[in-house]
């Protein structure tokens, strides 16, 4: 079984692949507006302390785990650990379901103003425009569309699937957003763009939601905590250097991040919309920037579509990732065909996605639930098994790499100082999410 595993054509394959999981709709909107929310500087500060004291150490413990079970996450887990282990990898393939589901109805969002833009320019009451694409029966559509999308991509397979579609699509989103943000960069005005994005709220530092929101977001865009690099590893041959692709991988996503504040707040400056921000945690990407485009001219027009696509492209390539957890899951415990898998779970997701699709609030809980809960519990679990279960790990993580000299940090971190901040970043989690439960029952 394990020897007729699919493995990557080669190395470029697996780094696009993994960098096009981590790269998505959490970079693009998620970021700019976590930062704009929470202290600017402070907070990219504080997310890059993140990825590189929690993120980067249990980045290499999925790597670790996968690539030396080879197998999907409950698989991977039983195999170093024994059954005891089998309910946490089912958190992570449950994980994996609730966030595709409604990841995907985001990224339908993002299909149809790329499809809308292309036939009828952005428009400008775009805050209308957003109420009505967002949520019921169109949302609907666009969310099985870009579902039935993903699945097919999913069941051709790692080589002729998930890595072609990472090969052509990975160059083309990082050709859109290096472009774009040049091109913000030349708009009159942006330069205010740059001072609000670069504020530096220092107080912000010592906050704990701001702590809570940085490791939070370090994690749901580096796509950890439910095992989707952990499966994309378990495709790997062992001369892989672990590590290195680590601080690829880590590197790449907060570039990307980076450049898409770089092209967000310039072009709400330039055109005066920033009134708007703040207005609608959602707002920036999907009602403020369509409103810029709009008040652009013809040019606009194309800079959105520009845009969009560069979101489309993104969230492809993440819920790919995601999906594939899913169903070499299926494929392992059960057997079936790949092809079978992908479309019964994905029909699954897809259902589970509706009423994600039908109402915001819905949406906004399960973002809170599988983006913050389950991931963060995932990579606390994650790091105790790794650091202290898992036998041979500083082994594994070392093999093939020229940086194993360099690894006796790596698990002490794992064990002592990930688990730490983890579970005090859970609790604050916890504290939100049963206040956001009590809103959605009262109101
Ligand atoms: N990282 C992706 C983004 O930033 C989303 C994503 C893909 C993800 N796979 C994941 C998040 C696995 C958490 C876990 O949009």
């Amino acid at each position: 079984m394990e020897q007729t595993r699919e493995h990557w054509s080669g190395r470029l394959g697996f780094t696009l692949a993994a960098v096009g999981s981590a790269v998505g709709l959490g970079n693009m909107w998620r970021f700019s507006y976590m930062a704009a929310e929470n202290g600017g500087a402070a907070f990219v500060m504080l997310y890059v302390v993140m990825t590189l004291l929690v993120g980067l150490p249990v980045m290499l413990a999925e790597l670790t785990l996968g690539r030396g079970s080879g197998k999907s996450p409950i698989q991977a887990l039983v195999h170093y650990g024994g059954n005891a282990w089998k309910p946490l990898g089912a958190l992570f393939v449950m994980a994996g379901v609730v966030i595709l589901a409604y990841y995907s109805v985001i990224a339908g969002w993002t299909v149809r103003y790329t499809v809308d833009a292309a036939l009828t320019g952005f428009p400008t009451e775009a805050g209308d425009r957003f109420g009505a694409i967002a949520s019921g029966i169109p949302a609907l559509c666009w969310h099985l569309v870009f579902m039935a999308v993903t699945i097919v991509v999913v069941s051709g397979g790692i080589r002729a699937g998930i890595e072609r579609a990472a090969l052509i699509l990975m160059p083309v989103l990082g050709f859109l957003v290096i472009a774009l943000a040049i091109y913000a960069a030349t708009l009159e005005g942006s330069g205010a763009g740059y001072a609000y994005y670069f504020q530096t709220d220092f107080a912000a530092i010592w906050q704990t939601d701001v702590l809570r929101d940085a490791a939070g977001q370090a994690f749901f865009s580096l796509s950890l905590g439910m095992g989707a690099i952990l499966t994309y590893a378990s495709y790997l041959d062992r001369n892989t250097d672990l590590p290195a692709e680590s601080v690829t991988i880590a590197i790449s996503d907060f570039g990307v991040a980076f450049l898409a504040g770089m092209v967000v707040f310039p072009l709400i400056f330039a055109l005066g919309l920033q009134e708007d921000v703040g207005a609608s945690t959602l707002g920036a990407l999907f009602i403020t920037l369509p409103k810029a485009f709009a008040s652009m001219g013809p040019a606009g027009n194309w800079i959105g579509i520009a845009f969009f696509v560069a979101l489309v492209v993104g969230g492809l390539t993440s819920a790919i990732s995601l999906l594939e957890v899913v169903v070499s899951s299926a494929i392992d415990a059960t057997g079936t065909s790949r092809g079978k898998a992908a479309w019964i779970c994905g029909g699954l997701i897809a259902l589970l996605g509706v009423p994600s699709a039908l109402s915001l609030d819905v949406l906004g809980l399960m973002d809170q639930i599988g983006g913050n809960l389950f991931l963060i519990f995932g990579g606390l679990l994650l790091s105790v098994f790794v650091g202290w279960v898992m036998p041979d790990a500083m082994d594994e993580a070392s093999e093939g790499s020229r940086f194993g000299g360099l690894l006796f940090g790596w698990k002490t971190l794992l064990r002592f100082v990930v688990p730490v901040i983890l579970a005090a970043v859970l609790w604050f989690s916890l504290l939100d999410t049963a206040e956001m439960v009590q809103g959605l029952i009262a109101g």
